[in-house]
């Protein structure tokens, strides 16, 4: 796909209808020779517009017009290059918790979790977190609502818990951990939100602040060369679970079966949570066409699709074990 095809897709599937402000901009690039050529400079996969566009945002480009957009870049573009090529797409969305809590609920805690691909290690705090599951009763920690609040749709039974899962122990594992006590590591993370996402800028405050308190232990590493050691390391008498939510998609084939087959090889459990083209072999075993997930993210269980979940954790469409 030519980059101009890649920004006018992004605006036109991925943007449309969530963001108009970067379906605006993608458009404006897609249409744009001089613009193209500077992201051009780039290596193929620092070209992706989330990645050009959030860099641009960190530096304080304007957004309410593609030509100020278009303006700015052009003269801005050396600064946009050189953090191009050292940040890469690490959005770390806590709301997906909300579509991990009913699978950790099935498992015997006290629990430890390892996230891989854990960006600031956001997603491991879901005992922390308030949910709301349309229609159901309020679910908060033991201490009381969080300032962490989970909104999520569900269709189907999901087997939504009465209380949180007890978590003793929380580790992430990333090729470039970002810290939440580092102002630029967080700026950047709220540059990867989306303009007109202030839900998700203030939800992603509100876990830093958590992360803060009781910082999660991040591993420096590959997600399947570093993860035998951190499980071995778990607390006894923990139920480990390894998980991983917008990660695989990084990786390639040969990656992703080496690291399906390590996780299964290792005595925790595995939860999945990854566009549908990412494994296979869990997508197979969907009781409905591949087709039909559209935009969502498969969420597995050892293996074992059970739901169907928006990609930011906003709705959860339960399957059940077929
Ligand atoms: C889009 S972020 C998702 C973060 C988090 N899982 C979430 O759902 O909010 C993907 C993360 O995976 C990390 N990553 C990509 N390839 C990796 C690998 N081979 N090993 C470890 N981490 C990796 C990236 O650095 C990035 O922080």
């Amino acid at each position: 796909m030519s980059t101009s095809e890649r920004y006018r897709r992004f605006a036109q599937v991925e943007a449309l209808g969530r963001s108009p402000a970067y379906e605006r901009l993608g458009l404006g690039i897609a249409g744009d020779p001089e613009v193209l050529a500077l992201v051009e400079r780039l290596p193929e996969p620092k070209r992706q517009p989330n990645l050009v566009l959030g860099v641009a945002r960190h530096l304080g480009a304007p957004t309410g017009s593609y030509r100020s957009f278009r303006g700015w870049i052009l003269d801005h573009w050396a600064a946009v290059e050189r953090t191009a090529r050292v940040r890469s797409t690490q959005t770390n969305e806590a709301g997906r918790a909300a579509v991990l809590l009913p699978v950790l609920a099935m498992l015997h805690g006290p629990l430890t979790l390892v996230e891989v691909g854990a960006s600031a290690g956001l997603c491991l705090y879901p005992d922390r977190f308030s949910y709301r599951y349309a229609g159901r009763p309020d679910l908060d920690p033991v201490d009381g609502p969080s300032p962490v609040l989970l909104t999520c749709t569900t269709t189907g039974t999901p087997p939504l818990p009465t209380a949180l899962p007890t978590v003793v122990h929380r580790v992430g594992i990333d090729l470039a951990p970002l810290d939440v006590d580092s102002d630029d590591d967080l700026a950047w993370l709220d540059s990867l939100v989306w303009p007109e996402h202030h839900e998700r800028r203030e939800r992603l405050r509100a876990a830093a602040a958590i992360a803060r308190r009781d910082r999660p232990q991040l591993v420096h590493g590959d997600l399947t060369a570093a993860l035998p050691d951190v499980v071995r390391q778990a607390p006894p008498d923990t139920t480990v679970v390894v998980f991983h939510s917008a990660v695989l998609n990084y990786v390639d084939d040969a990656a992703r079966a080496a690291f399906e087959q390590t996780v299964r090889e290792l005595p925790c459990h595995w939860i999945s949570n990854e566009g549908p083209r990412v494994l296979p072999g869990i997508t197979g075993r969907l009781p409905i066409p591949s087709e039909q997930v559209g935009g969502r993210f498969v969420v597995a269980l050892d293996g074992q699709p059970l739901a169907l979940a928006g990609a930011h954790g906003q709705s959860l469409d339960w399957l059940g074990r077929p």
